[in-house]
């Protein structure tokens, strides 16, 4: 294993970049001293933040605008960064209101694509670059709703579960490369995501406590892949939610009320986001 390489010879590839976890990394990675490549679908707050960053911080940013749910855009960005990625932080995603059934099916498959293949591809593409140069790091940003009981007609929680457990997988398979891998788990985290939701009113009305800031939840995302850690909750409340949700017998899960609550608009996948 290599020792950390000078911050400037290693990009930061961040998705979902444009606002909330992904706006806080960029601004994190710039601030270490990590150039960056900054992707989502809104042109114009990438090119204000990465005008900001590199007034501020004077380091190189590319922008790359890409809808992660096309497939051939995806490639297309691939094949577009030709700068060695040694930090890959799989942020992008959101979720979709109504029950599965009722959706359209290009809306459901989209959003799987965003939150479920679209990590593993990207990672596919760039962590056996940093395997090869001795260093890397990976934060798939997924969800307390890995953990939380499951709801019915939602694929959000699924789906982070599904990032998490690909997630540890990668990491074992580069265990001692050099390359971490973490799964950061937020809960309520304040960022734009439940507006892209549409359940802006009904979150507002959780009590304060539940709330994280959104550097508080970078923060403790960097932190764990540095120490190589496969999985980062971060918050006491989380942790213990995690912790009582990871116990608890099926049969409380199922007689649970969130657990008869309509998925993505409803209190229950909110609660873990
Ligand atoms: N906030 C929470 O309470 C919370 C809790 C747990 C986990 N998370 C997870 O944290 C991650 C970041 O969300 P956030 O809270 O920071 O929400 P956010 O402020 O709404 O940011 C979501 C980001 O994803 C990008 N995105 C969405 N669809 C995309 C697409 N098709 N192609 C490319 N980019 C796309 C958005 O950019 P464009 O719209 O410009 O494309 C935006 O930059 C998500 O994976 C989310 O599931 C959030």
């Amino acid at each position: 294993m290599k020792s950390d390489p000078d911050p400037s010879q290693a990009w930061a590839l961040i998705t979902g970049a444009s606002s909330g976890i992904g706006e806080a990394y960029a601004i994190f990675l710039a601030k270490l001293g990590y150039p960056l490549v900054l992707t989502a679908r809104r042109l114009d707050r990438l090119e204000s933040l990465a005008g900001e960053i590199r007034s501020n911080h004077g380091v190189q940013v590319q922008v790359l605008p890409c809808d992660l749910a096309d497939r051939d855009a995806v490639e297309e960005l691939i094949v577009s960064i030709e700068v060695p990625v040694g930090i890959l932080i799989n942020n992008a995603g959101y979720a979709v209101p109504g029950l599965f059934l009722g959706n359209q099916w290009t809306l459901e498959r989209d959003v799987l694509e965003v939150l479920g293949i679209v990590p593993i591809r990207l990672s596919h593409a760039f962590v056996p670059g940093m395997v090869e140069r001795g260093w890397g790091r990976v934060i798939n940003v997924s969800s307390l709703a890995a953990f939380t009981p499951v709801t019915p007609g939602g694929y959000y929680g699924p789906a982070k579960t599904f990032l998490v457990r690909s997630s540890r997988s990668l990491g074992r398979e580069v265990a001692g490369s050099g390359v971490h891998v973490t799964a950061l788990c937020p809960g309520f985290t304040r960022t734009e995501f439940h507006d892209a939701l549409g359940n802006r009113d009904k979150v507002d009305r959780m009590p304060r406590w539940m709330w994280k800031d959104v550097d508080s939840v970078i923060t403790a995302g960097w932190k764990a892949v540095e120490r190589g850690r496969e999985v980062c909750v971060p918050g006491l409340i989380n942790k213990a939610f995690r912790i009582l949700f990871t116990i608890m017998p099926g049969w409380i899960d199922r007689r649970l009320p969130m657990s008869r609550m309509q998925g993505n608009s409803g209190q229950s996948e909110s609660a873990s986001s």
